[in-house]
């Protein structure tokens, strides 16, 4: 019976390019979709950016662009990543497309009509600058236990001390650096602790082969409560008040739905713009028992995904999830990952390097188990398996057998075979069931490495009978052809199971083989009398200084304002003998014999006015000139030139490089100056 699959990654927030922990997620959960699609099921593999919430609001504003501007720049770098690491999400889309403003509307009409919404005033932090709540993370202080300045609202990085924002001291909002003021609002909340909840929760919860056992451990523990009814589920504030960037909540002016509230409700809404383009009914597709949902997400999301998201689902009459695949994070030698700057990797910095996206998939795909466990990215590690396994087992197979089989017998290959040959092909065609078991569990690094010793195997076979002797002997021709075959048979073998893992390798092999598209049904048979076509290298090894250059820190240019470096750092006392004063121009003329200098009259209240030769006639005519202000070094030694004496110097600004950027710049006070007043 062909399984019929609903698949999500997690949805990225719309403020950041990825980082190599999306492309874990994003690679395990193409892997899976990969293998199903191979075992004939169909499957729908989805994913959004998720767009709403104060950061991007606040980060929007900050590079000056609307936030449905900033989430559509980043949703626009998002397609090099996928494509150059082979991501096949049948669609795209966004949580702030139509189809979630109406999809999380109505699940909250549905929830409404359940009872299981409620409101409740909610006091907190205000920003009376910026007139908006302040979430816990713009609210910082000092730590109430140690004093520590600069502390966040919820914990102490000094002392350790955990505590509630409102129990900082002189508390300031990161965004205006204001006092904030308590200020309270009415809140909608969904009644997480009912009862019906609970019941529910527990059910799905604890149904066979949903939910990880670790994973199943971990929410156990949510659900209790202590002798004083502390802990267990509380309800969730699914508001926030305006300005937020979000969807609206139906009936309540001025309220949004929290970012979390939408974001889930945002896989469905990609289905459903994604079924839109294809022509497929989205409601006639979700209230099909036969659909499996399934969600790829990491282990800090799964209070989420296994309490707020079915519930919401179930009390709003949907279909809920059928199974919650939660992995681990991803360490760079053995160092955590940073949420917002990623780890060491930049995704898009491998690809530029011309590094083979196959090799990290199949690196991390040897890393990954059904479990809840961190991986480690070890560059060594990495080298090794590529090359010696990935490259020196599977990919030489290749590489021996099919150049005789092109030049020697014209590509065709040999149906006998000895016994021993046989038996090694049925040893790799009775491996298919259980490498499809292990890929259905996620077991990825157990399957590569049965496939690997199956390579062992293959290649053993081929040491034993040296087709390269054999290619040099006389007479042996027969012996030749069909060790050749066997090992492209093999081969072929191996693609099938390594293609979920490898589709663009797969892809030239198919081609290569000139067979269709491969499937794991496909292990069933052997290639037989066939005509191959002529091998093309498959596969470099990775060079160690590849991974050197991608560890190699961006060179840093210190920026350089302007374009030019500081000068040597001076002492308040150097720069107070330089001696400042506001200028009236009272007259500008260009100089008779000279293409740079202008001659300026200018006042600097001392009763007098001064004559100072200035190189800007590039700049400035004399008539725009006369009557504006500027600032001169009014204790500048006199100065005799060729036109005369100049008694000081008038400021200007300049690129480093007056040159190729031409321009000057004077320097003119606010309105109000008057000539002789210091610059200090
Ligand atoms: O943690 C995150 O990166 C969230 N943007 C994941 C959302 S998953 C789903 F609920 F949309
Ligand atoms: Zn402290």
């Amino acid at each position: 019976m062909p399984r019929q699959l609903f698949v999500t990654t997690a949805l990225p927030y719309a403020n950041a390019p990825f980082h190599v922990g999306h492309m874990m997620e994003y690679i395990q959960a193409d892997i899976w979709v990969r293998f199903q699609r191979m075992q004939g099921h169909e499957v729908h593999f989805v994913c959004a950016d998720d767009a709403h919430g104060a950061p991007i609001m606040i980060a929007a504003e900050k590079a000056g662009k609307t936030p449905q501007q900033f989430v559509a720049d980043i949703a626009a770098g998002r397609k090099a990543y996928l494509d150059g690491f082979h991501i096949g999400f049948d669609n795209w889309h966004s949580t702030d497309g139509p189809e979630n403003h109406q999809l999380a509307q109505d699940t909250y009409r549905a929830l409404r009509k359940t009872g299981l919404i409620f409101t409740r005033p909610v006091e907190q932090f205000f920003d009376p600058v910026k007139q908006m709540f302040l979430p816990d993370r713009y609210v910082k202080g000092e730590c109430p236990k140690c004093g520590a300045k600069d502390q966040y609202g919820d914990n102490c990085e000094v002392c350790g001390a955990v505590y509630a924002p409102t129990e900082l001291k002189n508390p300031y909002s990161t965004l205006t650096g204001a006092t904030p003021v308590m200020k309270t609002s009415e809140h909608h909340f969904f009644q997480l602790s009912s009862q019906r909840c609970i019941d529910f929760l527990q059910e799905w919860t604890q149904t066979p082969g949903r939910l990880q056992p670790e994973v199943l451990n971990k929410i156990k523990e949510w659900f209790v409560t202590d002798e004083q009814g502390h802990g267990g589920l509380a309800d969730w504030d699914i508001s926030r008040d305006a300005p937020y960037f979000g969807i609206e909540i139906p009936d309540a002016p001025g309220k949004y739905f929290y970012v979390w509230l939408d974001a889930p409700i945002g896989y469905l809404a990609s289905l459903k713009n994604y079924f839109g383009k294809i022509g497929k009914d989205f409601d006639a597709f979700m209230a099909d028992p036969k659909t499996e949902q399934a969600h790829f997400i990491g282990k800090d999301i799964v209070y989420f995904h296994t309490l707020f998201w079915p519930a919401m689902l179930h009390f709003s009459g949907r279909k809920v999830p059928d199974h919650v695949f939660v992995h681990g994070f991803i360490t760079v030698s053995g160092e955590k990952m940073s949420k917002s700057r990623g780890t060491g990797i930049s995704p898009l910095k491998y690809l530029e390097l011309g590094m083979n996206a196959e090799w990290l998939r199949y690196y991390i795909a040897a890393k990954l188990n059904g479990k809840v466990e961190d991986v480690d990215f070890n560059p060594d590690d990495f080298v090794a398996r590529v090359n010696s396994d990935l490259v020196g087992k599977y990919v030489n197979i290749a590489s021996r057998a099919a150049g005789f089989i092109a030049k020697r017998f014209g590509g065709r290959l040999a149906t006998s075979r000895s016994a021993e040959a046989a038996s090694l092909l049925q040893a790799l065609q009775a491996a298919r069931d259980g490498i499809a078991q292990l890929y259905d569990d996620r077991e990825y690094g157990k399957a590569l490495r049965e496939i690997m010793a199956l390579a062992d195997r293959v290649n053993g076979y081929v040491d034993t009978h040296k087709p390269w002797d054999l290619a040099k002997q006389a007479g042996q021709d027969t012996p030749l052809q069909e060790v050749c075959s066997t090992c492209i048979e093999a081969f072929r073998l191996l693609t099938i199971y390594l293609k979920p893992v490898l589709p663009a390798l797969a892809a030239q092999v198919e081609g290569f083989l000139r067979i269709e598209p491969l499937r794991f049904a496909d292990a069933d048979r052997l290639l037989g009398a066939h005509d191959i076509g002529s091998y093309q290298h498959l596969m470099q090894r990775v060079d160690p200084k590849q991974l050197d250059a991608l560890f190699e820190p961006p060179a840093v240019e210190t920026p350089k304002p302007g374009g030019e470096d500081l000068a040597p750092t001076i002492t308040i006392d150097d720069f107070a003998k330089v001696d400042l004063r506001l200028a009236r121009i009272v007259d500008a003329k260009r100089v008779e014999g000279s293409t740079k200098l202008l001659q300026l009259t200018l006042d600097v209240g001392e009763g007098r006015t001064r004559n100072v030769f200035s190189g800007i006639q590039s700049a400035f005519a004399p008539e725009d000139l006369v009557g504006k202000f500027t600032v001169m070094v009014a204790n500048l030694a006199p100065r005799k030139m060729k036109f005369g004496l100049s008694e000081g110097m008038v400021l200007a600004a300049s690129h480093a490089d007056e040159k190729s950027q031409p321009g000057l710049y004077l320097l003119e006070p606010t309105p109000g100056a008057v000539p002789g007043l210091r610059v200090r």
